[in-house]
């Protein structure tokens, strides 16, 4: 039985100041500005200096939404970070973040679920504060993906970038009802089967090094609109809800054409979409709190408002949820 419901309290973000253009990757790899913007809609992306890492990263995204939701870190008892790109392969990033936030309670671990990584962070945090095991979460997703991207192939090192995002939830009494903040509902998916299409080809167990992504693009652009648009269709039927109800779609933030497409399937008005992904390219885990945090400083998301997100990336890993700002 539920007894707790969480509130997003806060939200905060952090882009590095390095930025590149479709234009300096032009001078890097045989692309232009055009073919970019034609085929992803992307314009710019920040990368990370050589002395920022995830873990410097989302702390400081963290410490953002912090201030956002008027809590210390001292309030908070669970840290999940969504990363696929750690600063160590152990031990897990976001103790590194607890230690750097000065956060010495309560425990924190990651979640590897690459680009869906928030929305299975979000699902995961959501469940210890239902369930009364923790009080106050930070559920963050930071990349550097830079650092795993091989710099000589065009088809994948334009489409990523670096940067973070963090969301503080408040346990609050009482199960998210009709018109009550707080996560309504989330669904996720995985199927291994398509581990192939989208994948880093190193690691620890295996190569012994860190590897560099790889990913046959047009294939999981297929995958991607049919997957999400049926993850967003359940997620609104389990909350008995419609597409009219919702009041902003927050998505992964891969390519302009993908939002498009489930937004034109779904029959989401354009308007109510929020896109950044002409400005931050695809920073995996990241994309959605960062998307979030941009349209609650520029004052489109206010409280009480219905958000959609949902994400698809390597695994195939998968899903959607519904928040109540
Ligand atoms: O966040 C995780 C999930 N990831 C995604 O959702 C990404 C999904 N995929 C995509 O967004 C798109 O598939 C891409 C943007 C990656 C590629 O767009 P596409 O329209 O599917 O292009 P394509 O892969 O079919 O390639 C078309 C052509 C090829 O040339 P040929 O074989 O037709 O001569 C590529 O070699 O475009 C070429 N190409 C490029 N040309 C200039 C690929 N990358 C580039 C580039 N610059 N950067």
């Amino acid at each position: 039985m539920s007894r707790f419901r969480s509130v997003v309290a806060g939200v905060g973000s952090y882009l590095p100041k390095k930025v590149m253009t479709n234009d300096d990757m032009a001078k890097i790899v045989d692309t232009s500005d055009e073919w970019i913007r034609q085929r992803t809609g992307i314009r710019r992306r920040h990368i990370a200096a050589d002395s920022e890492t995830t873990a410097s990263m989302g702390a400081e995204a963290a410490r953002r939404a912090l201030k956002a939701a008027g809590l210390e870190a001292g309030d908070i008892d669970l840290i999940v970070l969504a990363t696929t790109t750690p600063d160590l392969t152990f031990p897990a990033s976001a103790t590194i973040i607890q230690s750097k936030i000065g956060m010495v309670r309560g425990f924190a671990f990651d979640v590897n679920a690459v680009c869906s990584g928030f929305l299975y962070a979000l699902a995961t945090a959501d469940s210890f504060i239902v369930r009364g095991q923790a009080r106050n979460a930070l559920v963050i997703g930071s990349e550097t993906f830079s650092r795993i991207l091989d710099w000589s192939d065009r088809t994948t090192c334009v489409l990523f970038g670096d940067g973070a995002g963090a969301v503080v939830l408040r346990g609050e009494p009482g199960a998210p009802g009709m018109g009550e903040r707080g996560v309504v509902h989330s669904h996720l998916r995985s199927d291994g089967r398509f581990c192939d299409l989208l994948y880093v080809d190193g690691g620890p167990s295996t190569t012994k090094t860190v590897g560099h992504l790889r990913m046959t693009g047009n294939q999981v652009f297929r995958h991607a609109i049919t997957n999400i648009s049926s993850a967003i269709a359940r997620v609104l039927d389990d909350a008995a809800l419609t597409v009219m109800d919702v009041d902003w779609f927050v998505p992964h933030q891969a390519n302009q054409r993908i939002l498009e497409g489930v937004s034109k399937r779904l029959g989401i008005p354009e308007e109510r979409v929020i896109s950044t992904v002409a400005e931050h390219g695809n920073t995996s885990a990241a994309s959605i709190p960062l998307a979030l945090d941009a349209a609650i400083t520029d004052g489109r998301i206010k409280r009480g408002d219905l958000v959609l997100m949902e994400a698809l990336g390597g695994g195939f890993a998968w899903g959607a949820a519904l928040v109540r700002m």
